[in-house]
């Protein structure tokens, strides 16, 4: 049994239940903003140490899981396949059908060009840094004294997810040739998911830009939902739908990839209007 999934199942477990216990009490937002940064680092840092295969078989590992619930022995579903020694997997002999989304991701970073793995690594290091950035810009802003920093803050999170956007923009460019992912499917919802995240973004620094700080505040609330959207109702979309969808090849990564980015904006946005409606309603009390 792999020990650090499990301990990732744990602690994504205590995030949830932070989650729940926050949604009363707004104090509790950065342990819970923080305690979610933690978890996300802890899975894009060790790409970075272990190299792309085996922070690819910890990701695979996370999904096998729920993937192979209910499974009887011999049953093999349409989406899912196996990998040369099961190397692709940290769970030894207890899994051996994986996602073939899973194993094509694996596949290609094995033995990759130098440039797939660059891209995949500055793509991530890049976003993972964006989203610290936008944590910081959220929290701090509004206190006094801080306008300069926020704004050279704000520019230096516009370059790091305009180099992050760039990378994945060009690992997207091949995907037209990874059946397993959907092919052009998937090569057109990452650009989709791009244009979701980067437009927002930059919708927002246009509003700055012209000093219209509502309309700054909204885009920025939407483009960070959108970056939840993009990193974590990705994940958690395909853990649910990996099991449901598993006799339609590429349906459940393709839902991800088309939706996830676009329903972070969109919860944002309902959220933001909620606030924005209760506060005006205690400032007429
Ligand atoms: C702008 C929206 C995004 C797009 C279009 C996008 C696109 C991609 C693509 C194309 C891949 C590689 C798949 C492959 O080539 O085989 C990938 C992987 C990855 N992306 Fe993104 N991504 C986005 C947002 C994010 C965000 C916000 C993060 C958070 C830091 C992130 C972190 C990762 C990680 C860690 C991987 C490796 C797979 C994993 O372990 O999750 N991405 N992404």
């Amino acid at each position: 049994m792999p020990i650090s999934v499990l301990g990732f199942y744990g602690a994504v477990a205590v995030w949830a239940l932070l989650i729940t216990r926050g949604l009363s009490t707004p104090k509790q937002w950065p342990l819970i903003a923080g305690f979610g940064l933690a978890l996300l680092l802890f899975l894009n840092i060790r790409y970075v140490i272990d190299g792309a295969p085996a922070g690819i078989a910890f990701f695979i590992s996370l999904y096998d899981f729920f993937d192979n619930l209910g499974l009887v022995t011999g049953e093999v579903p349409s989406a899912m396949t196996t990998c040369p020694e099961n190397a692709c997997s940290l769970w030894g002999d207890t899994y051996a059908l994986h996602q073939s989304w899973g194993v094509a991701f694996f596949d290609r970073f094995v033995n990759a060009p130098v440039m797939r793995t660059n891209a995949l690594y500055l793509h991530l290091v890049c976003n993972s840094i964006v989203f610290v950035l936008m944590h910081v810009q959220l929290l701090w802003s509004g206190k006094p004294g801080i306008k300069t920093a926020h704004a050279w803050l704000g520019r230096a999170t516009l370059l790091f997810l305009t180099l992050g956007t760039a990378a994945a923009l060009y690992l997207a460019s091949e995907h037209d040739a990874v059946q397993s992912y959907g092919d052009v499917w998937a090569e057109w919802g990452f650009y989709s998911m791009s244009l979701c995240v980067y437009g927002a973004a930059l919708m927002g620094w246009r509003s700055a830009r012209r000093g219209d700080w509502q309309q700054h505040r909204i885009w920025m609330i939407r483009f960070v939902g959108a970056m939840y959207g993009a990193f974590w109702l990705f994940r958690i979309f395909l853990m649910v739908t990996g099991p449901l969808l598993r006799e339609w090849e590429t349906a459940s990564l393709l839902l991800s990839i088309w939706t996830s980015a676009p329903a972070g904006l969109l919860i944002a946005d309902v959220l933001r209007r909620e606030w924005d409606a209760r506060s005006t309603h205690y400032q007429r009390l």
